[in-house]
């Protein structure tokens, strides 16, 4: 692999605290790249930035509750203020929870979409300017739930079909700019987020297993990959696709 596509490159990560994203930080930052990861868990911010010194790349780090509009606005105005330019947002972080959609609690509906789909609009809005300035470009973190419906994750699933537009239409309304702006669809992924999720009870397993595909999970280490290209020069003719990474779960 070319060892500068990102240098002199400054990257915003959000949920850069574990899994996908932690796993971004680790690969554009030992390819040259500045990163400015967020996330909530403030532990496991220090334990990327760590990480990515030991590939000898830098990385700098803010607690930022993407729940809040301000924290998401002001994560975006201390990368540049810190770093002094920006070149990729990878909106990564996300939640997800199970329930029969007649117990889906209000506060989880609220939950999911602030943190996957109103932190996107957000740190989009307020760092796209800067994006301007450099033709960079914006690789947001979708589903194939964003994609095609799965039972017992709706609002997971309209949060993710959210992201999936979102991205499509920014790409549309800067189509004649250098900015470039992308998602990537993976199905399940080994991480944190697929450990002791809480199922709701009597779940009818036949309706979970066309989501469940053939071939096991993606490693974040691999989404990473697909996110480190789509980020990086060698995509410029890539803007406002959708990359499916699910084993062909969404071909059928
Ligand atoms: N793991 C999968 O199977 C899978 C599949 C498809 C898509 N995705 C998407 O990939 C992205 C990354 O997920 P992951 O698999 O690495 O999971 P993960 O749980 O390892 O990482 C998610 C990160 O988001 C952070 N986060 C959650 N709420 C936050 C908040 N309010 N403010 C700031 N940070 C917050 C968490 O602290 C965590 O570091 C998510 O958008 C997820 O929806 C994951």
């Amino acid at each position: 692999m070319d060892g500068s596509r990102f240098a002199g490159k400054v990257a915003l990560l959000t949920g850069a605290a574990s899994g996908i994203g932690r796993e971004v930080a680790r690969q554009l930052g030992s390819e040259g790249a500045a990163i400015f990861g967020v996330d909530i868990d403030e532990q496991g911010l220090a334990g990327t930035a760590e990480q990515v010194a030991e590939l000898g790349g830098t990385m700098r780090h803010r607690v930022c509750d993407l729940r809040s509009r301000e924290q998401c606005r002001d994560a975006v105005a201390a990368a540049v203020a810190e770093l002094g330019r920006l070149d990729v947002v990878g909106n990564i972080a996300g939640v997800n929870r199970f329930h029969h959609f007649a117990d889906l609690p209000e506060a989880d509906w609220e939950l999911i979409f602030s943190v996957n789909v109103d932190a996107v609009f957000h740190v989009c809005q307020a760092a796209i300017p800067h994006l301007l300035e450099t033709s960079g470009n914006i690789v947001n973190l979708a589903s194939v739930a964003g994609l095609m419906g799965q039972a017992y994750t709706v609002a997971y699933c309209a949060s993710k079909g959210a992201v999936v537009q979102l991205t499509r239409a920014l790409a549309m309304e800067y189509v004649k700019t250098g900015l470039r702006v992308n998602a990537i669809a993976p199905a399940g992924v080994d991480t944190a987020m697929n450990v002791d999720i809480q199922f709701p009870d009597e779940l009818d397993w036949k309706l979970m297993k066309p989501y469940m595909g053939h071939r096991g999970l993606a490693t974040a280490s691999e989404v990473a990959s697909l996110f480190a290209f789509l980020a990086s020069e060698d995509a410029r003719p890539v803007h406002g696709a959708v990359w499916s990474a699910d084993f062909g779960v969404s071909a059928g």
